[in-house]
Formats: C-alpha cells, structure tokens, sequence
C-alpha cells in the first residue's frame, strides 16, 4: 500500500491509474472498469452482458443505475444502465441493454475481454427494509432490468410476501428473462400483457382494468414501475386520477447539489460549429450557451439525462457534480454540469 502511495507520488501529475490501464485497464485503483466476461443475446435488439468489476467498485442496490463510459471513433461517451442482478451477488454486474441509440448500439457489438468504464450505482430507486408486505412491480421492454433486479434480490433474501409482476412486450418473443420469469417462487405472481400480439394473461396497453386483473389490492400497496415513457405516463395518470400517486415509485434519479465558484472564472468559450465565443462566466456550460443565444438540447439540467452531452474539442472543464477536472482532448461532456476551467472549445 505504502510502495503504491509512493509511486502515486511520484507519477504525479498523471496518477498510477492511466499507467497501470496501459498494463492491464482492469489494473487501475481509483477509476472503475468493468470487463465483459459473457455476452447472451435473449431476444433480437438486445444483449446481457456479465461484467466483472475492478477493485473499486463497491456494489449496488436493486433498482439503482450506473453510468457506462465507452470510446466510439476517439469519443468517451456515457449512458445509464441499470443492473439485472440480484444486490447480494455483488462480484458480478449484469446488463440487459437494447440496441438504441449509438452507446446501446456499441454495446450490442460487445464480446467478452472488452473492457467497459463504469460509476459507483446510484439512485434512489430501491426498496424500502424492512421489505413490503404486498408488492406490484411494473415494467415494459427493457424497463424490466431494475425490477429484475429487484426479484432476484427478494429471491436471494428469502422474500415470502406477495408480489406481482406485471410485464409489458410487444409479443411473446420480445419477453426477456422468459424462463427465469416462468420459475418463480409461489408467493411471486408473474402477469405478462402483449401489446401487439395475442399470447399474453392480458392483451393491450396499461389499463385500470389490468391493475384490477394482476393486482386487485394495487391500492394498499407500494408500486415500482420502470419502463418506456408512454407507460410512464399512462400508469402515473391512473394513479394520479385514484389519489394513489405516494405510492408509486418510478425511476427518478437523486441529483446532488452543483458546486458553483464564479469568482475565479477565466478564459473564452467557443462553440466551434456555430462560430460564437464568449468570455467565460463560471456559470455551467449549458447556461452561458443560452446567455450567447445559442440553444443546446438538453433535459433535466442536472446531469442524469445526458441529452445535453456534447464533445469538447479542447480545454478543462470542472464536473460540478463530482468536482473533477478533465482536460482531455475530443472528450464527451454534460454542458449542464461542466464549468470551464480556462478556455474552452466545444464541436457544436
Ligand atoms: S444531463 Fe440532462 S440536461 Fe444535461
């Protein structure tokens, strides 16, 4: 430990980690990689990955998330994924990702030995201990992956209360998890709805008329529910219009507090494709844009979305949320929650 102490010390400013990745990326102590040891194909579009985790990873809780960073073209991109796995199996990370959009699509292509950067889990997304008597988990497509989560971690705890499951696919075929589903303990009920094929317990999309048909005492319980926005949307309408909406709990993420210094600001920001520049005012990337009249895309303004995520060509940016600074070239940032630090130029 004190030999690795020194030899941080000494390899300052570059730290140990970007020369033990260069041996072996598994090797770094304070970044966190996970490598692809399995790679299953359950339904066509999607992918499991088993990934074993380096030493600095510290596990998760069922229904939390992590941020996976790959490099595409010379790109570091990130996306949130949330684990399949049960939480007291912590040595290895299961994904089940859907080939959309570019990062997912990468992932896709995964083959074991690939070495993938991972967070810590966060989220606040989790069940409460002690563990509810009566349960109703919701999901659709690959929504199913927390909520799996959850099962496997109720399984592993010896779980005796009720819980129902309610599934939402397209068709039969697009069920992931299928057999395992099929397996469950007799406290566990499983209700899959097709919606665009017969072969289900029920047929169409989210209706009152489910709820009452997998869960008639849905009202005295606590809901999950995780899954593309139009169910979001249709479920949190239904408990909403029955005063229910405390006892549903959906996957929002915690956002911590940025950490804002403005009076050292310093530099030029450039957007290179639009040609504007600006001094810098300290303020998160995202905002001064939209001082200089320019309108990013962006979502949650807090750094989970990552719809605002865009490639700085060149300079250091401070990560509000974590305080890192990162100065890499051609690196993908949060405009939300990046500050530069000195100038700053950005390929938008
Ligand atoms: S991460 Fe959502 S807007 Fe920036």
């Amino acid at each position: 430990m004190r030999l690795a102490a020194i030899a941080e010390a000494l390899l300052t400013p570059h730290g140990i980690d970007r020369y033990l990745e260069l041996v072996d990326p598994m090797l770094v102590r304070r970044e966190i990689r996970g490598e692809v040891t399995a790679v299953e194909h359950q339904t066509p579009g999607t992918v499991t990955l088993t990934l074993k985790p380096s030493s600095a990873w510290r596990g998760f809780r069922a229904g939390q998330y992590v941020r996976v960073s790959v490099d595409i073209d010379g790109v570091r991109r990130t996306r949130c994924y949330s684990p399949a796995g049960s939480q007291h199996r912590d040595g290895r990370l299961e994904l089940t990702i859907k080939a959309q959009g570019l990062v997912s699509q990468h992932l896709n292509r995964a083959r074991p030995g690939w070495v993938l950067g991972l967070s810590q889990a966060d989220g606040a997304f989790t069940l409460p201990e002690p563990r509810p008597e009566k349960l109703l988990l919701i999901s659709g497509g690959s929504g199913i992956t927390p909520l799996m989560s959850m099962l496997r971690t109720l399984a592993d705890e010896g779980h005796r209360g009720e819980v129902v499951f309610l599934h939402y696919a397209n068709t039969p075929d697009d069920v992931l998890y299928a057999h395992e589903l099929a397996r469950q303990a007799p406290n566990v009920r499983v209700v899959l709805a097709c919606t665009h094929a017969a072969g289900g317990e029920l047929s169409g999309f989210f209706s009152r008329e489910h709820l009452a048909e997998a869960a008639p005492w849905y009202a005295g319980a606590l809901t999950y529910l995780c899954g593309p926005a139009q169910l979001m949307d249709s479920v949190r309408a239904g408990y909403d219009s029955e005063q229910l909406s405390e006892q549903l709990i959906t996957e929002e993420f915690a956002s911590s507090e940025l950490v804002i210094d403005e009076s050292a600001a310093e530099g030029t920001v450039r957007f290179a494709h639009s040609g504007v520049e600006f001094p810098n005012s300290g303020r998160p990337l995202l905002e001064q844009a939209e001082e200089a009249g320019l309108r990013p895309e962006h979502g949650c303004r807090m750094g989970i979305c990552f719809s605002c995520t865009k490639v700085k060509a060149r300079g250091r940016v401070r990560n509000t949320k974590s305080g890192e600074v990162s100065g890499e070239e051609n690196e993908e940032i949060q405009l939300c929650i990046s500050v530069p630090a000195g100038d700053v130029e950005i390929d938008a």
